[in-house]
């Protein structure tokens, strides 16, 4: 009475398997490989989402990690060490580091040596958010626009569709 769930066990599997590629390759567009070295993710994944390098310059990230003692309001400093190699991790991966698919999408209309320090003040993502309602973005479990994961519950996993 064992056997016939053997094949279809497997069949789940499989089936699995192939909705998980799928759902990577629909994802396309709305996919931004999340911070995966561990010292950054708890540096800078502990007040808010590690948030997914590719979306500001180098420039942006070397500007921020300058002066973390001022960091939108917050001390977010760490000793020049962990602070360099965190640096070195976020301009490896920036948005003009080469090395990214979506890298020119988010550079343009800016200038990429003088962009903001904000995401959320990047052409591309004011872009993307331009049709969230006031209503929306008042609500209380988002307070922020920086509160990526309130909407988007794969942002941690690099998913952005809504
Ligand atoms: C002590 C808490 C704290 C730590 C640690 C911290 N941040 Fe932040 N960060 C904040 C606050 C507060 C804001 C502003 C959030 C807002 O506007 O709602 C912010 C905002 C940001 C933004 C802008 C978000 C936007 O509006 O687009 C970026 C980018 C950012 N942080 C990166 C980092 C990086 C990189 C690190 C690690 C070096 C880090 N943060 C560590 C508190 C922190
Ligand atoms: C109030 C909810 C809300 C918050 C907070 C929010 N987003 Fe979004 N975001 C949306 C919606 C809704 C869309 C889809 C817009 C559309 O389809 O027209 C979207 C679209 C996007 C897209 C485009 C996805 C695609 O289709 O390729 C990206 C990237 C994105 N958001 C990143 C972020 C990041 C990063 C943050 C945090 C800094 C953030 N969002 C915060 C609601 C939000």
């Amino acid at each position: 009475m064992n056997i016939p769930y053997r094949p279809l066990a497997l069949g789940f599997l499989l089936l699995g398997l192939s909705a998980a590629v799928l759902q990577r390759a629909q994802a396309g567009g709305h996919y931004y490989a999340p911070v995966a070295d561990p010292v950054v993710k708890e540096e800078c994944g502990s007040c808010h989402l590690a948030f997914a390098p590719a979306m500001l310059p180098a420039s942006s990230w070397q500007r921020m990690m300058g002066d973390l003692q001022n960091h939108f309001g917050d001390d977010a400093s760490v000793d020049a060490a962990t602070a360099a190699k965190i640096s070195r991790y976020l301009t490896a991966n920036a948005a003009d580091a080469g090395n990214q698919r979506q890298g020119g999408k988010w550079l343009r209309g800016v200038d990429a040596g003088n962009a903001p320090l904000r995401i959320t003040e990047m052409p591309k993502w004011v872009r993307e958010h331009r049709k969230v309602s006031d209503r929306e973005w008042r609500q209380k479990d988002v307070r922020t626009k920086a509160n990526c994961v309130a909407c988007h519950a794969g942002a941690e996993k690099g998913y952005y569709e809504d």
